[in-house]
């Protein structure tokens, strides 16, 4: 047997935030079983894809990307391992696809196995799997291997019970469970004592945190009481989770940044419905109408998807209606793909033709570019606190990325000011991407 000290790891992520963290958690589980990283599928013993399963486009991704590797590798020994939400939701295709050589999967709930599974497969050289959900891991006893940065990502909770009938979610991440607040003020003392000067609270659906009495705006508050963090993001919220307390909090803490994603998803009532959002056209008017009394900068940014089973031309208008009306800062677009398992794959035909889906989401995409340059373009001659995220671009070495309170990406040219900095930055440019401006000296 191969000595487990001597074994490199490459792990590629694909997919949502989420999964970026539990990289982080399986670099940190792995490290601490002593195996070590390298950064490329070719000096690699082990390479492990962290998959989603949310679109069909990311897991025709990771089929072929599982050809590509055992190509590349010319028949030099590799094992490969299938991570994250396709391990769940794909688990019985995995094993049984012939075609497909992989060694061992792991379930988002499993990565504490992730050092067994390996071993296993040398010892055994058998194909094996953990895929069991859990009612209760939620890692908070592992501190995240993290990049090195400005932000620190930090799951809160994991999980989700809303079953969105178009959603693979509550399937390959199971039900809903948080981590205490105590536990997760203790994490971001950590990460303020590491250098990180901003921290993003991840979670299916993160305001639906419940834990000792304790919920989302009240973990907020205590998180933000956490010296050294300057500033505090949340991703991605549930527009059933907004009670008037939470949305104060937004309000009114200086270090909660004026920023909330409400995935809209479809502008009609009866799409609304059949994808068990809860919500109507109406109700979700009227949470934006309350965020932006309260909040009046609050930038908002929402998640679509246009063909969903039975969507009409006419129920499509009202989704391009409330793009209209609401003006979101920025937007998600999907071309709805059934997934394994779901409620709408049982119950809901994908019967709207490829070539509709495309001319919707091109229309929405063009509404949406043009709103988002317009409200970009109101930011001109406005001055606001920018944190320096990155000492160049990927376009120039001579510049800054930086980023608004609001999310917003201000590039500005280099000066004496440094990574982890916030300055106040006169906005001069906008694109629908982002803006560009000077920091004020
Ligand atoms: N098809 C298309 N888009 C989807 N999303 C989730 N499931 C699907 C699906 N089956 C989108 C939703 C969600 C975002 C993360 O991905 O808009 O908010
Ligand atoms: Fe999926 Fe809906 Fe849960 Fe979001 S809230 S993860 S869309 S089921």
């Amino acid at each position: 047997m191969i000595k487990q000290d001597k074994k490199n790891i490459f792990i590629e992520t694909y997919g949502c935030q989420m999964n970026e963290y539990d990289t982080e958690l399986v670099r940190a589980i792995l490290r601490k079983a002593e195996y070590r990283f390298v950064e490329d599928e070719l000096s690699a013993d082990v390479v492990m894809l962290n998959t989603c399963a949310i679109r069909e486009h990311a897991h025709r991704k990771v089929y072929g990307r599982v050809h590509e590797i055992k190509h590349k590798r010319q028949g030099t020994p590799v094992k490969i391992g299938i991570l994250g939400c396709m391990a769940t939701n794909l688990r019985t295709e995995l094993l049984e696809n012939k075609n497909l050589d992989i060694d061992f999967i792991a379930g988002p709930d499993s990565y504490k196995r992730l050092p067994a599974l390996i071993q296993e497969s040398y010892q055994t050289g058998k194909k094996n799997f953990d895929v069991t959900l859990s009612e209760f891991e939620t890692y908070s006893d592992v501190y995240p291997m993290r990049k090195e940065g400005v932000n620190a990502w930090l799951a809160v909770m994991r999980g989700c019970n809303n079953f969105c009938t178009f959603c693979v979610v509550p399937y390959t991440r199971g039900r809903e469970r948080s981590r205490s607040v105590s536990n997760v003020v203790d994490e971001v003392k950590h990460l303020a004592d590491d250098g990180f000067k901003q921290v993003t609270l991840l979670g299916q659906n993160v305001n639906s945190y419940k834990e000792g009495g304790h919920d989302f705006a009240s973990l907020l508050e205590a998180v933000s009481k956490v010296n050294g963090i300057e500033r505090i993001r949340f991703t991605s919220p549930h527009p059933k989770d907004f009670p008037d307390q939470l949305l104060n909090v937004v309000a009114q803490n200086p270090k909660v940044c004026k920023q909330i994603h409400l995935p809209l998803q479809s502008g009609n009532d009866r799409i609304l419905e059949l994808m068990n959002r809860t919500y109507t056209q109406d109700e979700f008017l009227k949470l934006v109408d309350k965020t932006r009394k309260l909040i009046p900068n609050i930038a908002l940014s929402t998640d679509i998807i246009v063909g969903f089973s039975t969507e009409t031309d006419k129920e499509f208008d009202d989704t391009i209606k409330v793009m209209k009306q609401v003006r979101f800062d920025s937007a998600f677009m999907f071309k709805y793909s059934e997934r394994k398992q779901t409620i709408a794959s049982r119950k809901h035909e994908d019967d709207v033709p490829e070539a509709i889906k495309t001319e919707r989401i091109v229309r929405l995409n063009e509404l949406q570019k043009q709103i988002a340059l317009e409200r970009n373009e109101a930011h001109i001659g406005e001055t606001h606190s920018v944190l320096i995220e990155q000492e160049e671009t990927n376009k120039s070495k001579d510049h800054y990325l930086a980023r608004c309170d609001n999310n917003k990406i201000i590039i500005v040219p280099k000066g004496p000011y440094y990574k982890g900095e916030i300055h106040q930055a006169t906005i001069t440019k906008a694109s629908p991407h982002g803006l560009k401006g000077n920091v004020l000296k």
